[in-house]
């Protein structure tokens, strides 16, 4: 069942999606050769703390960590760690917040010091592919319009798109009703209603689709060891308009 949302409990929503906003304004400037990902990690405890905000994903399906910090080939749902970031990485943090019991769920991708032309290329396409697909996210359309121009773009451009790895409706809880691939069809799959409030979130590879588990159970890389990227927005569905909750 899908949950919609009142306009005030949309309202209520821009607390979380704020916090999660200004936690990836915070580390924009922090991350640099020689930080490690467990570094940022303790940085996004103390900052949910600070903001009197629950760090959701913490045993989560026993996911043991507030980030998710998933660098180079790793696709999402890495684990923090102490090896420092080297120039020329690119890493992927997503982070999901739960405030006065609502949740704001976004991931944004960093270079580290510089990085290639082609690392540069694929987080612009897949940044522009969330905002195509925000546009699209309007009254009346279906979720394939959304997710074909998401599609589309990355395709156009070289990239694959991750195709295991879901959206899915943000309320109480992180994981709601429906769950949906980064592609589809235009007028097909469901049509977005007023107060739906879900993920837009593409992962896009440099290579092929296809992904592998870790031994750790969670992370998410691409199976040919090609780069990967990733931008995330909770996104709610109103009359106006699509409302970003976790613009930066
Ligand atoms: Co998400």
């Amino acid at each position: 069942m899908i949950i919609l949302k009142s306009r005030t409990e949309i309202e209520e929503m821009r607390k979380a999606g704020g916090i999660v906003a200004a936690f990836h304004r915070s580390i924009a400037g922090m991350i640099r050769p020689g930080v490690t990902t467990l570094d940022i990690e303790s940085f996004a405890v103390r900052f949910l703390k600070e903001n009197k905000a629950k760090a959701y994903t913490v045993g989560y399906n026993g996911y043991p960590f507030a980030t998710c910090a998933s660098v180079n080939d790793v696709i999402a749902h890495g684990f923090p760690n102490d090896k420092p970031l080297q120039d020329g990485d690119i890493v992927t943090i997503d982070i999901v917040a739960q405030a006065d019991g609502w949740v704001g769920d976004s991931a944004w991708t960093y270079t580290v010091g510089e990085v290639s032309e082609e690392a540069h290329k694929l987080m612009r396409v897949t940044k522009e592919s969330l905002y195509l697909g925000i546009e699209k996210a309007i009254v009346g359309n279906r979720i394939g319009d959304v997710m074909h121009a998401v599609q589309s773009h990355a395709e156009q451009n070289g990239f694959s798109v991750v195709r295991d790895l879901l959206g899915h409706g943000v309320g109480r809880e992180m994981h709601e009703e429906p769950n949906y691939p980064h592609m589809g069809i235009p007028g097909k799959g469901f049509r977005l209603k007023e107060g739906m409030v879900l993920t837009i979130e593409p992962m896009l590879n440099a290579g092929k689709a296809t992904m592998t588990i870790d031994e750790d159970g969670w992370t998410a890389r691409t199976e040919d060891g090609s780069l990967s990227a990733q931008y995330e927005h909770t996104i709610a569905i109103t009359a106006d308009g699509p409302i970003i909750l976790t613009e930066q």
